[in-house]
């Protein structure tokens, strides 16, 4: 089987790569102009360049593709269309090219585009969705681009990532070595999925039987979003860390002012955007629905990543 990749080059890609080199199947990675490509070689992928959101380009990295894992994408922009772009334009080319011989496309869109889940009800497929952010609208758009393919249709909606490689929760990590986390909502409620195990879904999406649909992929036990700071304390060393209540409008004011500094030339940290999506009280998902269809079980466990005896980066300091 030869699968095309996008966003090979990117966290949940550089997992994929691996996971599919290692079983057997040969990947076709389409990058930008400008992504940075050696590592995707080194996992023995063909790497062609071009624009998602160019149908020429996105016609001939198709030939003699089987299926498609579409996983480019992003919501840290200033702009609502560059968001767009990234999400439901870089869709709408792929889906609008797709050779009539083309047996699945597997689509990596996001918790995100089902917005809150309800207080001790984590996400299910059957339940409407109401994404609060741009990003999450953008994802949605681009899960009906894809619904009209003639083809099967996967729509993995992983929650929040973590791994080797996600640096998101790097100013989290900084905190807890000073001793204290501010966090909005931290009684809210989360789902959360590693890298690996994200990759190990699109796997399972490539070579199990299964229908068309929508499928959450997170860890089975949702946790507190003050368990989350506390797990992260412990793998720093701080078992002691203190987490307090941030007030929303404060972490809107530190977005705008993010914003600004972007404007300005500093890198783009947070946005806005990405705050409405952190505001959402509860965001856990149930993937019960992945685990029996896909046949997929996630190996990793967050809270597991900061018990004492993995806690290397704590021993080192
Ligand atoms: N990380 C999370 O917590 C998380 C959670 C839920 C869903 N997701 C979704 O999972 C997918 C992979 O996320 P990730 O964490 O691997 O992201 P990432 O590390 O930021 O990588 C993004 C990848 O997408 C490519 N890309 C971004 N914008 C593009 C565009 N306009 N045209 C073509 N390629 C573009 C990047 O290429 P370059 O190398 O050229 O920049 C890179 O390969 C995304 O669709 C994301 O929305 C992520």
């Amino acid at each position: 089987m030869r699968v095309l990749v996008t966003g090979a080059t990117g966290f949940v890609g550089s997992h994929l790569l691996a996971q599919l080199r290692d079983a057997g199947i040969v990947v076709r990675a389409f990058a930008r102009p400008t992504s940075h490509t050696s590592r995707a070689e080194a996992l023995g992928a063909e790497v062609v360049r071009g624009s998602l959101l160019d149908a020429d380009d996105v016609r001939r990295a198709y030939e003699d593709v089987d299926a498609v894992v579409h996983a480019a994408g992003g919501g840290l922009a200033l702009e609502p269309s560059a968001i767009f772009r990234a999400n439901t334009e870089t869709t709408a080319t792929l889906v609008r090219c797709a050779p009539p011989t083309l047996r699945r496309f597997v689509l990596v869109s996001s918790l995100a585009a089902h917005g809150p889940s309800r207080p001790g009800k984590p996400a299910t497929e059957e339940e409407p969705d109401a994404p609060r952010s741009v990003y999450g609208e953008s994802k949605l758009e681009a899960e009906r681009h894809a619904d009209a393919l003639s083809c099967p249709v996967t729509i993995l909606r992983p929650p929040a990532l973590y791994g080797e490689g996600e640096h998101r929760m790097d100013p989290l990590l900084d905190a807890a070595r000073r001793g204290v986390i501010p966090m909005v909502h931290p009684g809210g409620t989360m789902s959360l999925l590693s890298g690996p195990d994200c990759a190990a879904a699109i796997v399972k999406a490539l070579t199990t039987e299964h229908p068309s649909g929508r499928y959450y992929v997170a860890e089975p036990a949702p946790i507190t979003r003050a368990t989350m700071a506390r797990t992260l304390g412990r793998r720093v060393g701080r078992p002691d860390v203190r987490v307090i209540a941030l007030p929303p409008a404060t972490l809107r004011a530190a977005a705008a002012l993010a914003e600004l500094r972007a404007r300005m030339g500093a890198p783009l940290v947070l946005t806005r955007d990405k705050v409405r999506d952190v505001l959402c009280r509860h965001q856990a998902c149930d993937p019960s629905r992945a685990m029996r269809e896909l046949d997929w079980h996630p190996k990793d466990s967050f809270i597991a990543t900061g018990r004492p005896d993995r806690n290397q980066e704590g021993a080192a300091e």
